[in-house]
């Protein structure tokens, strides 16, 4: 555990955790229940993702999500008070148009509450980067596979290409100096998060890139099992899905059997009371 046992983890503890060799565990989190879970069970942050827009909206990518969305969620996971780490991610077009719209829907989530922002993006971002950082607001990068510029790339696993690969280590290095905190490395060639973790001072956090990070990062949905078609690369702990299926399923054989609610789930009037309504409704018969 990062930051020791009681007090708030900072952007500053990633960092420390990086130097003396403590890997860093994160995972995303949408709303009170799974945030109050995430750190019970000890992770070191949580991300309140853009990924809520296909775990918890339905959408079919992360491109519609919007500030409002973040926030709306953000809201719910801080009123877990987690001890860990909270990241607000910015989502698209919320930060690409200009360093003052950056800061300007930045400040809205530290104002909030939330510890960092995360901000997706290679070279184009780092200037972006910097006016957060420079304005007071701790930075995590993400490079790799940036789903909200999945219409021009795709979604396919990045860097399996040199050149490629060059791209994400020097953006990577460009982040670090304009001064984001932490890196999320999602999808690309283990070697090449191998090769960031080693040129950085700041900690890695990937997601299917290999073992080679400071620290992992899950989607809530795919290491629970919520989400039937997880990606390639998560690790599902838990069948939810179906457990979630079956106690649902049960509850509408009960109910239609009337066997649900059982005599120990509802409640009985005091028997004079009971008797003095009987006789007042039977009055009220009569008149
Ligand atoms: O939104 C998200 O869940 C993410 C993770 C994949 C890192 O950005």
């Amino acid at each position: 555990m990062i930051g020791g046992e009681r007090r708030k983890v900072t952007p500053a503890d990633f960092v420390k955790a990086k130097k003396r060799g403590h890997r860093i565990v994160m995972v995303t989190a949408y709303d009170y229940y799974q945030a109050r879970m995430a750190d019970e069970a000890g992770v070191d942050g949580i991300l309140v993702g853009d990924s809520l827009g296909m775990v918890v909206m339905g959408f079919s990518s992360t491109i519609p999500v919007t500030v409002g969305m973040i926030a709306h969620h953000l809201r719910a996971v801080l009123n877990a008070r987690p001890r860990c780490l909270v990241v607000a991610d910015m989502p698209f077009m919320s930060y690409e148009i200009s360093r003052e719209e950056a800061v300007r829907n930045a400040g809205k989530l530290i104002k909030m509450g939330a510890d960092a922002v995360k901000v997706e993006g290679l070279g184009e971002v780092v200037d972006k980067v910097e006016a957060m950082v420079r304005s007071g607001i701790p930075v995590m990068g993400h490079v790799g596979l940036n789903p909200q510029r999945s219409l021009v790339t795709g979604l396919r696993m990045r860097g399996k290409k040199a050149e490629e690969a060059i791209e994400i280590i020097e953006a990577s290095k460009a982040l670090e100096e304009a001064g984001a905190f932490s890196i999320v490395i999602e999808y690309t060639a283990s070697e090449i998060a191998e090769e960031i973790t080693r040129r950085l001072s700041i900690p890695t956090i990937c997601i299917g890139s290999g073992p080679k990070c400071d620290g992992q990062i899950l989607v809530f949905h795919d290491l629970v099992g919520l989400n039937p078609s997880p990606p390639p690369f998560a690790k599902q702990y838990l069948r939810a899905y179906q457990l979630m299926l079956e106690a649902l399923t049960l509850y509408v054989k009960e109910v239609r059997e009337g066997l649900f609610p059982g005599r120990e789930m509802y409640w009985s009037m005091d028997p004079e009371e009971l008797e003095k309504l009987k006789k007042a409704l039977d009055k009220r018969k009569i008149e």
